[in-house]
């Protein structure tokens, strides 16, 4: 199930301790005869893994190892997200550089935290063999997908395809997408209901430009695009999506306030809870409270180590989105030991 990543670091003594472990662990489960406890990561325990799951693949074990976590976890205490939104950078070769640069500043201290490296389609094996190796536990995300799962759709990549290369999550209806490249709404719920079917984990993006914003008409938008994104799912298939507010006109301008700034043209933290909540009530509103309390919602905008204390310290807020600063080591793990907390 491991795959063998090229160039491999030399593991750290905490890692070898890890491996030993994992080994121990392979025995164990040969001899008792459970063929899937030799594939779990050493931070997630084999008893989740349900007894009717034993005989699938490898990774098909570890998507229902999330959605399990999913369900048992207490929906007070959310478990923060922090997803890098490599967007259209890093090739194939160098994505192996950056993901094993990320991987190797991994402590257990991450566990507190879900981490999901969302490269280029074409670098998905590449990151995910690297991770994969490491046993990082940092997940492995695709930045957009088709609703079908195969046929003539030139240049669209299904979501079996991207279960087939490790990938767990996949972002939806980023603003690049639905302004570059036409995704509608309608679109963008065919492809959330496609993942939830699937069992696989959506980060759904949302957020205003500026003109919306000026007009006072924030909230409204925002929600309008909520609501359409998740028409037509259950709680249950709720479960599967992360929202991600990303308001358009603080994506890679730096416009996101550090908390000296009190300058009015930045994204404050305050606007940002503000829109949280509104996207927390909305969901409640469509799906329950219970499923509205377990969802994550996401900030994304110019989110950097320096201002990223502000966003974490929001009660609706539960992680972030990260575009430029994912695509810089000390700069994306910084942003995770904060999470960490
Ligand atoms: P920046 O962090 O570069 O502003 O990008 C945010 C983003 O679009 C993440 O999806």
């Amino acid at each position: 199930c491991s795959a063998r990543a090229v160039g491999r670091h030399q593991p750290h003594a905490e890692t070898q301790r890890m491996s030993f472990f994992v080994a121990m662990c392979c025995i164990a489960s040969l001899l008792l005869g459970m063929p899937c406890f030799s594939t779990v990561r050493t931070s997630r325990k084999p008893h989740n893994v349900a007894s009717a799951r034993a005989q699938v693949s490898c990774r098909k074990a570890r998507h229902a190892q999330k959605r399990l976590r999913f369900n048992e976890r207490n929906p007070m205490s959310r478990k923060p997200l922090i997803a890098g939104n490599w967007k259209m950078n890093k090739t194939p070769a160098e994505s192996v550089v950056l993901s094993q640069g990320i991987s190797n500043r991994y402590s257990r201290k991450w566990n507190k935290v879900d981490v999901v490296l969302c490269p280029p389609t074409i670098d998905l094996r590449s990151v995910f063999t690297v991770l994969d190796f490491d046993k990082s536990n940092i997940d492995v995300g695709a930045q957009n997908c088709h609703w079908e799962p195969s046929g003539a759709f030139t240049g669209e990549t299904s979501i079996p395809m991207l279960k087939d290369v490790g990938a767990a999550w996949c972002i939806v209806g980023h603003s690049e997408r639905r302004d570059y490249f036409g995704e509608t709404d309608s679109m963008v719920n065919k492809k959330v209901r496609a993942l939830a079917e699937s069992s696989f984990n959506a980060i759904v993006c949302v957020g205003e430009s500026l003109a919306v914003r000026d007009a006072g008409d924030a909230v409204r938008f925002v929600c309008d695009q909520v609501r359409a994104a998740l028409a037509g799912l259950d709680a249950h298939e709720a479960e599967y999506c992360t929202i991600a507010y990303e308001p358009i006109w603080a994506i890679g301008t730096g416009r996101t306030a550090t908390p000296e700034q009190a300058i009015l043209s930045f994204v404050s933290v305050k606007q940002a809870e503000e829109i949280a909540a509104a996207i927390r009530a909305t969901v409640a509103d469509l799906v329950g409270e219970q499923a509205a309390a377990n969802m994550r919602v996401l900030y994304g905008g110019s989110m950097k180590p320096e201002n990223a204390d502000g966003f974490m310290a929001c009660p609706n807020i539960d992680g972030g989105l990260i575009g430029g600063a994912s695509l810089k080591v000390e700069d994306f793990c910084g942003l995770v030991e904060i999470a960490s907390g």
